[in-house]
């Protein structure tokens, strides 16, 4: 991707009506390479509005693959000096002059601030902004939007919670792309120059993919959080269960990772050892509160997984079935 520096505009963005190629759920990234090679000159001015976790990594990142930065602002002005010093270029402005100098803007506040912020600035015709909120839908830009602005969301399927890490995380990551044309394409091409996947969403779909997403990240941390529990209540102490459990979770994830999720699947249900499942639950019900409801509903799920790995007979799927609905013991 050839980077102008200078004074363009979004509209300024060349390449074939045809880039809308990348419909659907899902954009590889050798297909969102081509994309942003056949786009070409990229001549805009980017601004970030909100430099907490995110905002700071992905204007560092994007400084990184020689975009243009020129403004970072926040509510306090010394970080958002402390940013601009570390990116060419770029200048600590107050928001409203931030948005006056940029083309796209990234509006990388907490999800509840991105409504209000929009509303309090100006925004004009020929230029874009987005939010980086997974669940949050673009109608709460609809002020930039009347204003003639084009709006859309950026948004990392990652956790940044230290910026000097973050951005090694960006690389391989996926991107949540939820825009019109043409700013689907330059947010493609910019995820393009970060290596990271585009993911197109459907419209109106923000809030599934973000909650279906939370199962993957932030609830997976229940889980783990279940297990020290339950260790705990049989005297393991808590400091010494996640380091114990944390080998076994990556070993899992990285099954997953090589052998997909119905392939990675090992311990009694893959094996059909009903006798074993009984004990878990004997063992979780014994311990009261929803220990066992809460084995119950996931092994419930894990029986859809068993058989898709086509490795457990009828009978034992039954059997587990029944077992996991109270009709037997064991
Ligand atoms: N962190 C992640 O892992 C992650 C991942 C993907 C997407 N996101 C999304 O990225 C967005 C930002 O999240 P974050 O984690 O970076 O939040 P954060 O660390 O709390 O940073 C938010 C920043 O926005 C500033 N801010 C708040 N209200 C503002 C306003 N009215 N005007 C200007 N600046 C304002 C805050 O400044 P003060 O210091 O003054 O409060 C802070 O610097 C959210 O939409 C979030 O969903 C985050």
């Amino acid at each position: 991707m050839q980077l102008v520096r200078g004074t363009g505009r979004l509209s300024s963005i060349r390449g074939p009506a045809a880039l809308g190629a990348a419909e659907g759920l899902r954009t590889s990234m050798a297909e969102s390479h081509k994309l942003a090679k056949n786009i070409g000159a990229i001549v805009m001015r980017i601004a970030f509005i909100g430099i907490g976790r995110l905002g700071q990594t992905l204007a560092r990142a994007l400084a990184q693959q020689g975009q243009n930065i020129v403004a970072v602002a926040g509510r306090a002005t010394a970080p958002a000096v402390a940013l601009a010093q570390q990116i060419p270029h770029c200048q600590a402005m107050m928001p409203q002059q931030a948005l006056d100098a940029a083309d796209l803007v990234f509006l990388s506040v907490p999800d509840d601030a991105i409504e209000a912020l929009t509303s309090s600035l100006n925004w004009r015709a020929n230029q874009a902004v987005v939010h980086c909120s997974g669940a949050t839908d673009l109608q709460v830009l609809q002020s930039a939007r009347a204003a003639g602005a084009q709006v859309g969301g950026f948004h990392p399927l990652q956790i940044f919670s230290d910026p000097e890490r973050a951005a090694v995380l960006l690389r391989g990551s996926s991107v949540a792309i939820d825009a019109e044309q043409p700013l689907r394409n330059t947010l493609l091409a910019l995820a393009n120059g970060l290596q990271m996947n585009p993911l197109i969403l459907p419209a109106g779909s923000r809030a599934a993919y973000h909650a279906g997403a939370s199962f993957a990240a932030s609830l997976m941390l229940s889980l783990l959080d279940e297990a020290v529990q339950v260790w705990s209540a049989i005297g393991l102490p808590e400091d010494a269960a996640l380091p114990a459990l944390m080998p076994l979770a990556m070993g899992t994830l990285q099954a997953a990772q090589s052998r997909g999720l119905s392939g990675a699947l090992a311990g009694p249900v893959s094996r059909g050892d009903v006798g074993v499942v009984a004990k878990h639950l004997q063992a979780l019900d014994a311990l009261g509160g929803a220990h066992g409801d809460f084995y119950r509903e996931l092994t419930r799920r894990q029986l859809s997984l068993a058989q898709r790995s086509g490795r457990l007979n009828p009978e034992a799927l039954a059997r587990l079935q029944r077992l996991l609905d109270g009709q037997i013991s064991e």
